[in-house]
């Protein structure tokens, strides 16, 4: 497990950035995991369009999987990730419609969406980058404190907790969803051939600082990735504190 210190959320972003354009302009063909979140998107996100426009980075050879999606809200409502993901990157670059996944909340048969997710995640040779965030409570994708390691995408009654994280998104916390379609579970990201975490602000130091004195538990789903080959975390000053 490699771990990059950096200053602030904007070098974190650059770093981020900077690893992802590197896979996707070398690869033939490249399957990206993204993430959304408060951590990798806008500014990450940015950056890629930004080069994008001005280097002509091609994502023609990009599929895409996002971690999540919120039971019940329409691809149309701003605080679904199809709504985030389409608004900061996808509507900006190049990569083909149909090669772009994430899970359908709206689907009549939810557990129908996650078996098909898991089929589509397959088909395309699995995940080569996985972006994550870290949680709180030490969840990634919605794996929440508890989730088996061996889960496949599933559904997730989303934590207090994270509901609670999640309200500065929406106008009111009764409106966020109680439920989530979340990738893997944890079986399909530790799948990924390689894992980049960002972790970011002074909300982090403490999920962090767990993170780097755990065991493996699944009480914190982050530490699952101290096992995982090719892992990079990039963590800001405010979220390292005085740990390091
Ligand atoms: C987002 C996701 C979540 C977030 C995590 C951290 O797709 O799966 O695991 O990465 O909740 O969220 P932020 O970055 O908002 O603190």
């Amino acid at each position: 497990m490699k771990i990059i210190q950096t200053e602030n959320y904007q070098d974190m972003s650059n770093h981020a950035a900077n690893m992802i354009l590197d896979r996707v302009k070398t690869a033939n063909n490249i399957t990206l995991g993204l993430a959304t979140g408060g951590t990798p998107p806008k500014k990450l996100y940015d950056l890629l369009v930004k080069e994008y426009n001005d280097r002509s980075v091609s994502y023609r050879h990009v599929t895409s999987f996002n971690l999540d999606e919120y039971i019940g809200l329409a691809k149309e409502n701003k605080n679904s990730y199809y709504y985030y993901m389409y608004n900061y990157f996808f509507q900006y670059i190049d990569i083909p419609k149909e090669q772009i996944y994430l899970p359908d909340g709206l689907h009549d048969n939810p557990s129908v969406a996650c078996q098909q997710y898991d089929q589509s995640i397959l088909k395309n040779g699995g995940i080569d980058v996985q972006l994550l965030g870290l949680g709180e409570n030490g969840h990634i994708g919605f794996n929440e404190p508890g989730s088996s390691f061996d889960e496949k995408t599933h559904i997730v009654e989303l934590a207090d907790s994270t509901r609670e994280a999640n309200a500065r998104f929406f106008d009111d916390i009764t409106e966020v969803p109680t439920k989530a379609i979340t990738m893997g579970g944890i079986s399909t990201i530790m799948k990924s051939k390689e894992i980049i975490m960002l972790v970011s602000g002074e909300n982090k130091k403490e999920a962090f600082s767990t993170f780097l004195s755990t065991d493996v538990t699944n009480h914190f789903p982050a530490s699952i990735l101290k096992e995982h080959p090719n892992v990079t975390i990039i963590v800001d000053q405010d979220a390292l504190g005085e740990e390091f």
